[in-house]
């Protein structure tokens, strides 16, 4: 493994699970938040003293690869506080669904559907940085610890530039993640799919009463 500089956007759940992983992997991550010396960033920081908390430009500003961890309807806003000059070249995962917690009955209806999705706005917004799709569909936990279930389970990517998603490849396979069980869908545009499969997520949460599962594909 060749150690590389990340940056997180996001100080949540996932963007610290991720960033937590990634720095027990020896990488050199930083967490971007609002507010770096909230208790979340910094107290991240204060546990991983490899690692550090800054504001979003320079978790941006460090990352070869930057990660979208933060709310899908705060997403392009975090980005653009960002900067397209920190991000321009470099690959976004991006991990975040556009759920719409203002609306709905708790679980938030998506924010962005059908014939758009969160993924292909920030592409759009941003045409020379490298979005990929990714992680979305699982939980934190899953993301970074997949063999918190037993057998093969699939994880789906989308985007536009093959050799983004080499890299990304390479990193999940870093947090566990066999290439085998990673399914390209193609381009971008196969997002939409990846972040319409948040209410039947949700819905199998409901069912199952945990959201430590996952989907595995077979085919003939
Ligand atoms: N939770 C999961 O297991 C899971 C699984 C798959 C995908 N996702 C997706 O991953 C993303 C992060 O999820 P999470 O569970 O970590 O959420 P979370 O704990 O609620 O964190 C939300 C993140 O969004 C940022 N944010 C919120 N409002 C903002 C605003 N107005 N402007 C800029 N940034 C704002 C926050 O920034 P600060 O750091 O400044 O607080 C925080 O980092 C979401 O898009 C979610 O749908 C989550």
């Amino acid at each position: 493994m060749v150690p590389m500089k990340i940056g997180m956007l996001g100080s949540g759940r996932v963007g610290r699970t991720i960033a937590s992983r990634l720095v027990e992997l020896g990488h050199d991550v930083v967490v971007g938040a609002r507010d770096p010396d909230s208790p979340r960033a910094a107290g991240w920081a204060a546990e991983h003293p490899a690692g550090r908390a800054g504001a979003f430009r320079d978790a941006a500003s460090h990352g070869e690869v930057v990660v979208n961890a933060t709310a899908g309807t705060a997403s392009l806003a975090a980005l653009a506080v960002a900067g397209s000059d920190s991000l321009a070249g470099k690959v976004l995962v991006d991990v975040a669904n556009p759920l719409d917690f203002t609306r709905g009955s708790g679980r938030g209806p998506l924010a962005v559907t059908n014939d758009d999705s969160l993924a292909e706005q920030i592409q759009r917004a941003y045409p020379a940085v490298r979005v990929v799709k990714a992680l979305n569909t699982v939980t934190a936990d899953v993301m970074v610890r997949p063999e918190l279930l037993p057998g093969p389970h699939t994880l789906f990517m989308a985007g536009d530039e093959p050799a983004a998603k080499q890299v990304v490849v390479g990193l999940l396979g870093e947090l566990g993640w066999p290439a085998g069980d990673i399914l390209d869908l193609g381009g971008i545009q196969a997002a939409r799919g990846m972040e319409m499969y948040l209410p039947l997520w949700l819905s199998m949460m409901g069912a199952l009463g945990t959201t430590i599962f996952n989907v595995h594909l077979v085919r003939s």
